[in-house]
């Protein structure tokens, strides 16, 4: 039997962006009847949420959208950085470097927005944090995006098989 991949999205307090993106992911890998084939998680790099749920703004573009809330914030562990089959996705290039301090040779580190193909994605690949511009929409489409993106990429680089 093959082993389930397990994709971890990653930003700073686990409230706002990584949820967003587990929810997502969760609706496109459902979609694509890939459910039993990826488990899918996620993490802040900071403790300061956790055992809450996604913030408000995120629950109620997620709810706009039909996706299901699911997730409790829990902080990311040394034990995460080390599992297999295990990719780690990053919101923004302070997480990864925050991500990289617990393991600097991680085989599937990446951006989110390294996947992306939008016109919106902004040169420095960081999902902007809606928990200080209050922008809940624009990072539901770039976090949308880069799950797209990044769903492709796992189905075609035989990740999966
Ligand atoms: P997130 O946003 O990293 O997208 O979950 C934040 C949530 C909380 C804080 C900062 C960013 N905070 O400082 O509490």
């Amino acid at each position: 039997m093959s082993e389930k991949l397990k994709v971890i999205f990653v930003c700073l307090g686990n409230i706002c962006r990584s949820p967003m993106a587990e929810c997502i992911m969760r609706e496109l890998v459902a979609e694509e009847g890939l459910a039993d084939k990826i488990e899918i998680d996620s993490a802040g790099t900071a403790g300061y949420h956790v055992g809450d749920p996604p913030h408000p703004g995120t629950q109620a573009i997620l709810t706009e959208h039909g996706i299901e809330v699911v997730g409790r914030s829990r902080q990311i562990t040394a034990a995460d950085m080390r599992a297999k089959n295990t990719w780690i996705i990053a919101m923004d290039s302070s997480n990864k470097r925050n991500l990289e301090r617990l393991n600097d040779f991680h085989p599937n580190l990446h951006m989110l927005l390294s996947f992306a193909n939008s016109p919106l994605t902004p040169a420095d690949l960081a999902v902007p944090d809606p928990y200080y511009t209050g922008d809940f929409e624009t990072v539901y489409k770039l976090v949308t995006a880069g799950c797209r993106g990044l769903l492709n990429s796992l189905q075609t680089s035989g990740a999966l098989t």
